[in-house]
C-alpha cells in the first residue's frame, strides 16, 4: 500500500465481520477518519464504546436502504474529511434470506435485492463525488485504497458459474447481481482511477454464517485486510475471496 488511507466508510459496522474490520483498520490503517454505520443502538453497544475510545470513528445510523438519508450522509463526509474526499468504501451491511424455488416469496426476493443490492449501488451512486474528489487528490499515487477504491462484500454464493448445489434464491440472486453492479463500476469510474472489487469474506462465523462456518472473524477480517492492503490495478474488477484467490463470476 503505498499511500495512506486518509478515510473509510464501512456499513454495518456494529457486528460480525463489519465491526472486526473496522478494528483492524483503525489499528493498521490509522485513517483520519472512518464512517461506521449502524441502525440499532441498542444492538450497538461495543461499536458505539469503540468510538467513545476513539475519536476518528464518526457513527452514522443509517438503514441502508433508507435511501433519502443517503445525501445526508455524503454531506456529513464532505464536510468532515473537509474536502478531501473518501478514498475506501466498504459495502459490507447485507442480509441471506434463504429458499427453495418450490418456495420462494416475492417478499424475500425483494428485500434480499433492497439490502444487497440497491442499496450498495445507491450509496456508492452517492457517495461516488467523495471517492473522486479523494482520486483527484491523489496525485500520481498508484490505484489501491490509499487512492480511492470501493469494495463490494458479495459472496461464493452468488457466483453462477461456482453453483453445483442450487437453491438460496433471494441471496444467490442478490449476490450475483451485486457481482455485475461491481464489475459495471470497474468499467464505469477506471478513468477517474477508482479501483472497484467484490469481495467474498469467506464462511465465517458470524450471526448469518453460523456457527459450522470454516472460518473464525479473525482469520477472515486478517484475509481481508491483506486483499486491501494489496490492492491494485489488476484486480480492478475481479472477484476476489478473503485469501486472495480470484472466483468465478
Ligand atoms: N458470514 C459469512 O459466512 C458470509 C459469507 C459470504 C458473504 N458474507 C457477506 O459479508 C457481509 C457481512 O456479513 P456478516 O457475516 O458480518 O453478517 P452479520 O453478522 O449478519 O452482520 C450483518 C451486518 O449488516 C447490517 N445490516 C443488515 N441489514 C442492514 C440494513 N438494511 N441497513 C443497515 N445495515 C444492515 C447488520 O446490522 P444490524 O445489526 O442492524 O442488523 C450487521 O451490522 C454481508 O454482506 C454478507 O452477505 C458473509
Amino acid at each position: 500500500m503505498a499511500s495512506k488511507v486518509n478515510s473509510v466508510f464501512i456499513t454495518g459496522a456494529n457486528r460480525g465481520i463489519g465491526l472486526r474490520l473496522l478494528k483492524e483498520i483503525l489499528l493498521k490503517f490509522r485513517p483520519k477518519v472512518v464512517f461506521a454505520t449502524y441502525r440499532n443502538p441498542a444492538t450497538s453497544q461495543e461499536l458505539t464504546a469503540l468510538a467513545d475510545a476513539n475519536k476518528n470513528v464518526y457513527l452514522i445510523e443509517m438503514d441502508v436502504v433508507d435511501y433519502e438519508k443517503h445525501a445526508e450522509v455524503a454531506k456529513t463526509v464532505e464536510s468532515v474529511t473537509g474536502g478531501a474526499g473518501l478514498n475506501l468504501l466498504l459495502n459490507n451491511a447485507g442480509i441471506l434470506l434463504s429458499a427453495p424455488l418450490k418456495r420462494v416469496s416475492i417478499q424475500e426476493l425483494r428485500s434480499n435485492m433492497e439490502v444487497n443490492l440497491f442499496a450498495p449501488i445507491l450509496l456508492t451512486q452517492t457517495l461516488l463525488p467523495q471517492l473522486e474528489k479523494a482520486s483527484l487528490n491523489a496525485g500520481s499515487s498508484p490505484c489501491g485504497i490509499g487512492r480511492a477504491a470501493i469494495v463490494n462484500f458479495s459472496s461464493e454464493l452468488g457466483s453462477i458459474g461456482g453453483n453445483d448445489t442450487g437453491g438460496i434464491y433471494p441471496y444467490r440472486c442478490s449476490k450475483a447481481a451485486l457481482n455485475s453492479a461491481t464489475k459495471g463500476m470497474s468499467v464505469d469510474l477506471k478513468r477517474s482511477k477508482i479501483l472497484s472489487i467484490a469481495l467474498h469474506p469467506g464462511w465465517v462465523q458470524t450471526d448469518m454464517g453460523g456457527p459450522r462456518a470454516t472460518l473464525t472473524v479473525d482469520q477472515s477480517v486478517e484475509g481481508i485486510m491483506n486483499v486491501l492492503e494489496h490492492l491494485n490495478e489488476s484486480q480492478n474488477g475481479k472477484f476476489i475471496a478473503w485469501d486472495g484467490k480470484e472466483l468465478p463470476w
